[in-house]
Order: structure tokens, then C-alpha cells, then sequence
């Protein structure tokens, strides 16, 4: 059974408006891809491994090419085990709202566990290469100002920033659902903004997924 691995950034539940249009998704996605499972990793509940000495430690190890042992090896079972539940997946949706510019924290401590040589990229030649090819991956996302305008556009480090991270291990389908202008413009444009990306979050749930 294929697998789509929901990967939740907002920490506000029920009143995250990211979460809303993910419900959108979800709701059309099981309608359409019943034949797919859902996994749902929410990273505020999640204890997430650190990335501190010993762990970076094991990164420089497994960077020269060389195998983890002893201790190292227990301090990254918990690392091995967030990176095979990612892998696992056949396709993604992330879920997370621009937090300063970027994404929140905890979506930036996951990234900085799963993404490890031999594991999600490796080098051939002096050069990486991603090993997650051929996966799709949906993010939604809202923010308080909109991006859109040419002068605004490079404030917004949430797009550029997952697209240069997962097409380096090799993630280079993916396709984003934004819901912009939600605080201190007004109700109605909040609604409307939401409404609008629920609306493409339906739509491209309905879409092949391979
Ligand atoms: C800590 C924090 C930082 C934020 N930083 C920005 C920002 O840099 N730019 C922006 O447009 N909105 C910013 N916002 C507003 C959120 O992006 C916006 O309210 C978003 O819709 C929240 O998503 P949620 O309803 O799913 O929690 C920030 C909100 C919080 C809580």
C-alpha cells in the first residue's frame, strides 16, 4: 500500500488556518487515493532527537564514508528511526505556516535530523545526489503578509528555502498551496484567502499521485 506522510508544523490544532486548508486535502485525497494510507507525524508533539555533539559526531562520520559504532550507534537510533519513517513514504504534505520569514523551529530541527549522507543524498564523483527521487510533495502554507509582488518575494524563505532543501535529496516535484494575507488585512480577505486555497488543496489532492 502506498503511503502519504502528513507532516504537521502548525502548533495551533483547531484553529490553524494551515491545518484547515490540510484538512481540505486530506478529506478530498482519502476520497479519491482510498487505496492509500495516511501517516501523520505532528512535530510540536513529536519528542524530536537533538542534533548535538554526539549526533553531529555520527554526520562527520558517515561524511567520510565511514560506519557508525559503539555509543554513536544508540544515539542515532533515534535518527534512523525518524529517517525510515520518512523514507517510507510515497509522497508528502507539509503542513506549516511562515514563522519570520521561514518555517517554525521544530519543522527545521526535523529537517536537520532526516537529511543525512547515505541516507537521503550521497556523493558520486564530489557531487551529491539525492536518493528520494521520484516522490511528490505538497506544502501548505499561510502567512500573515502576502509575497506575491516582486518586492516582496524575497522575504518569503519558506518556498525557496524547501524547494532548494528537498530538490537536493532529490524531491524536485513539488507543488505549493498558500494561503496569504490572513492577519491585520481583514476577516473577509482572511476567509477569502482560505477559502480560495482550500479550494486548489482539493484540486490537487484529486490529482494522480502516481
Ligand atoms: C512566531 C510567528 C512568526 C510569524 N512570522 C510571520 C512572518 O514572518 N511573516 C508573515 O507574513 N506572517 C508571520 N506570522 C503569521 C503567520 O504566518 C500566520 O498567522 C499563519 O497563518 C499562521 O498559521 P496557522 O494559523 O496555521 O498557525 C507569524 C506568526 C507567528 C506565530
Amino acid at each position: 500500500m502506498k503511503k502519504l506522510l502528513h507532516v504537521v508544523a502548525s502548533p495551533r490544532g483547531g484553529k490553524s488556518r494551515t491545518l484547515q486548508v490540510a484538512r481540505a486535502f486530506l478529506e478530498r485525497f482519502r476520497e479519491r487515493h482510498p487505496d492509500w494510507l495516511v501517516d501523520e507525524i505532528n512535530l510540536f508533539e513529536e519528542e524530536l532527537p537533538g542534533m548535538t555533539a554526539r549526533q553531529v559526531d555520527g554526520k562527520y562520520i558517515l561524511l567520510g564514508n565511514r560506519e557508525l559504532y559503539g555509543e554513536l550507534r544508540e544515539k542515532w537510533a533515534e535518527i534512523e528511526q525518524q529517517i525510515a519513517r520518512f523514507k517510507e513514504a510515497d509522497a508528502y504534505l507539509i503542513s506549516s505556516p511562515m514563522w519570520n520569514f521561514t518555517i517554525p523551529y521544530p519543522l527545521k530541527q526535523y529537517i536537520d535530523i532526516l537529511v543525512q549522507p547515505s541516507y537521503l543524498f550521497r556523493y558520486v564523483k564530489g557531487r551529491a545526489e539525492g536518493l528520494l527521487g521520484g516522490r511528490r510533495m505538497i506544502v501548505i502554507s499561510s502567512s500573515g503578509g502576502t509575497y506575491t509582488a516582486p518586492d516582496a518575494l524575497p522575504y518569503d524563505h519558506v518556498e525557496s528555502y524547501l524547494r532548494t532543501l528537498f530538490g537536493f535529496v532529490g524531491i524536485t516535484d513539488l507543488c505549493f498551496i498558500k494561503a496569504e494575507s490572513l492577519d491585520g488585512v481583514s476577516k473577509t480577505r482572511e476567509k477569502d484567502s482560505v477559502d480560495a486555497a482550500r479550494e486548489r488543496a482539493r484540486e490537487v489532492a484529486a490529482e494522480s499521485f502516481g
